[in-house]
């Protein structure tokens, strides 16, 4: 037990060396007479202290100094020059033995005193050499003298210390401020307060409680507990705020409780003590000092609650030591030095709050527009989510790396977030790209076929027309004579050409998959194209447009030049729509990083060309992620899914190509990263909002 937590704190926080919020300390004269001069004594005073030493005893049994009861000795010793000479050593031995003892000795002689005889004992010790006859009254004179004296010096010594101390409390308290105002984290912001608080007045432990934020307009209900500065691995848990413990109490009231003793309390007090905390956790409470931690409009944001104050400052307490009265009460210098801290942090717990709901209000305003752009093409449902997890966790792994050339790369949280905006938000610009551009599926669209199939449809009907419009004229021209010979004649021609027509239906619509076009094939389509069909206006139209022979014409995927350069310019969409948000500076690079995220070390990428050391490696770890995803991602219409093997051996050409940083891919696979996200995973996020959204 009694084990305290001990996490680093700012450098800049000096310790305090002395305990601020000591009690005060009292003064007392003493005057000690050497046993042959016992007869000075009846001329002292009745109200100073004074003490014969008995024969032979040279030094004087004063104050205990225990923690509780201090008292600064002023001693003002009467002595011959023959006991000083005599028992110099051990007198400076019992003077140097206690702080708060101040000494200043009235020696008797009728020589001069020679100080080499006296030392080590200082000369400034030697408060003056009088005559062994000299007058009581005289005596007494100086005795008072010397005391005032010294007196007058504690009082010069102790004023300075005093403000000295306060000058370094309030550097402190400042400080811990600062401290407190730049720390993001709220975990670390805790850890702060309760450990600086701690120190600030050498409480032995101490828990910190935060008000529940409460709905709407209400008041709040209930403080939760956030740490102990014992570790008690306890969860956190909520009290209400009422009379049913002290902190809750605290709470309610919004002033400051200090008490001597928990177990001197009466039972008639407005609040209770929960004296199972120290059963369960073999503790033992005495004083405490529970301190609001109130905002600039007095509302209670927390509690700091201390707990016994040390008997000394700077050592931890025992069980048996708590129990034993080695336990100080805290003072009202402890309470004022608290509670200035406690507003400080009021104020930074409350920004921390507000950062992290601003926080918690851009991510949740992320992911509902990358879910809205997956939308568009739900066979691309996850994709940012993944891309996200793939790069920060290869960001990550980048910024363990001890060795080799990633070794002075480092990321730190901020980054990694940054990281993380970027990715989820990379393929933003798909909203500047029209929905049929991005789910193409075939390198004709739907309404293209089937222009085509009509067509191909009046075609054969021209045809059969054309035949028929023969077979007539014959009948007409030269009646049914050989009608029979020449009819079958046409059908067989006709059957031919019709078969050619379909021939050619057949080959358009395989080339219409998004398979490797064969040059067979891509000049069968260019004599297609050639072919007219003349309309009853006399209007001549070909089998196959310009447009859609172009679009046939593709020699891999779907989509032509125009296409494929629309659907690249989402790149740069998503960074024309990045840079409208004002970042905050940790995030700066956010809009950089995603506009990155199609650029190749060799050149080859786009919208920039950039090459090598000129992308950004944030960029060059998303792009690992990118392909990856995109290769191993569920089926799409237009793309099967590859399994991870084949997606890392394509990602293994493309690194020796020059075109992915081979040492970031060597870490994206050595280190598993590929496996820490499911390809199919994240996909639920867009279809929740499908579902909600109809
Ligand atoms: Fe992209
Ligand atoms: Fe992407």
């Amino acid at each position: 037990m009694n084990v305290r937590n001990n996490h680093e704190m700012p450098s800049d926080i000096e310790p305090l060396k002395e305990d601020p919020g000591e009690t005060e300390i009292t003064l007392q004269s003493i005057c000690i007479l050497e046993a042959s001069l016992a007869r000075f004594a009846s001329a002292l005073p009745d109200s100073l202290e004074s003490h014969v030493l008995p024969e032979n005893d040279y030094l004087p049994q004063l104050k205990e100094h225990s923690g509780e009861t201090r008292i600064m000795e002023l001693v003002s010793f009467l002595v011959t020059r023959d006991f000083l000479e005599r028992f110099r050593l051990d007198l400076w031995n019992w003077i140097k033995d206690s702080p708060l003892r101040e000494v200043r000795f009235i020696v008797l002689s009728d020589t001069d005193l020679d100080l080499k005889a006296v030392q080590p004992l200082p000369e400034e010790l030697i408060h003056l050499v009088l005559p062994e006859e000299v007058s009581p009254s005289i005596l007494v004179d100086v005795v008072r003298n010397a005391l005032y004296q010294l007196e007058l010096r504690y009082e010069r010594l102790s004023l300075q210390s005093r403000l000295a101390l306060s000058t370094q409390e309030m550097r402190r308290i400042i400080r811990v401020g600062q401290a407190m105002s730049t720390e993001r984290d709220f975990d670390r912001l805790i850890d702060l307060i309760l450990q600086q608080a701690r120190e600030l007045v050498g409480a032995d432990a101490g828990s910190i409680y935060v008000t529940e934020s409460p709905r709407g307009n209400e008041k709040p209900q209930y403080i939760r507990f956030k740490k102990s500065a014992l570790e008690l691995n306890a969860n956190e848990f909520l009290l209400p705020i009422d009379t049913s413990s002290i902190a809750g109490y605290v709470a309610l009231r919004g002033e400051p409780l200090i008490i001597d003793d928990v177990y001197a309390l009466s039972g008639d007090e407005p609040y209770r003590f929960n004296f199972e905390f120290d059963r369960l956790h073999n503790y033992y409470t005495r004083s405490m000092l529970v301190i609001p931690m109130k905002n600039h409009s007095g509302e209670v944001i927390g509690v700091i609650q201390l707990i016994n104050k040390r008997t000394n400052f700077n050592k931890a307490l025992k069980l048996d030591e708590m129990r034993s009265g080695h336990v100080r009460p805290f003072t009202q210098k402890c309470n004022e030095m608290v509670s200035a801290l406690a507003g400080q942090a009021a104020v930074s717990i409350q920004n921390n709050k507000l950062l992290q709901n601003i926080h918690n209000l851009f991510e949740g305003f992320v992911k509902a527009s990358v879910t809205a752009i997956e939308q568009r093409d739900p066979t691309t449902s996850g994709h940012s989510f993944r891309v996200a997890e793939y790069t920060t966790h290869l960001a990550m792994a980048l910024d363990r790396s001890r060795d080799g050339i990633f070794a002075p790369l480092s990321f730190s949280p901020e980054q990694i977030r940054e990281i993380r905006y970027a990715s989820l938000l990379h393929d933003f610009g798909k909203v500047g790209v029209r929905e049929q551009v991005l789910v193409k599926a075939k390198k004709l669209y739907e309404h293209q076929l089937e222009l085509i199939q009509w067509r191909f449809r009046y075609i054969k009907k021209a045809l059969e027309k054309e035949y028929l419009d023969k077979k007539l004229s014959f009948l007409k021209d030269s009646g049914h004579t050989g009608f029979d010979y020449y009819e079958k004649y046409l059908d067989l021609e006709l059957r031919d050409r019709v078969r050619e027509v379909e021939h050619m239906m057949q080959t358009i619509e395989a080339s219409n998959e998004p398979s490797v076009l064969e040059s067979a094939t891509f000049a069968q389509l260019e004599q297609i194209a050639q072919n007219r069909i003349r309309l009853e206006s006399g209007k001549e139209v070909p089998f196959l447009k310009q447009n859609e022979l172009v679009s046939l014409q593709v020699r891999r995927g779907t989509l032509d030049q125009t296409e494929r350069l629309e659907i690249e310019s989402h790149v740069t969409h998503t960074y024309r729509f990045l840079i409208q948000i004002p970042w905050t500076s940790d995030l700066r690079n956010v809009p950089d990083i995603a506009h990155g995220h199609h650029e190749k070390i060799d050149g080859s990428g786009y919208p920039l060309r950039l090459r090598g050391e000129e992308i950004l490696p944030q960029s060059k770890m998303m792009t690992i992620a990118d392909i990856y995803d995109a290769l191993t991602a569920p089926d799409r219409p237009y793309k099967r899914s590859l399994s991870a093997e084949q997606a890392l051996d394509i990602l293994k050409i493309e690194a020796r190509e020059k075109r992915v940083d081979e040492k970031m891919l060597d870490i994206f696979i050595e280190a598993g990263i590929y496996k820490t996200v499911e390809p199919q995973s994240f996909q639920a996020e867009t279809q929740n909002v499908i579902r909600v959204t109809g």
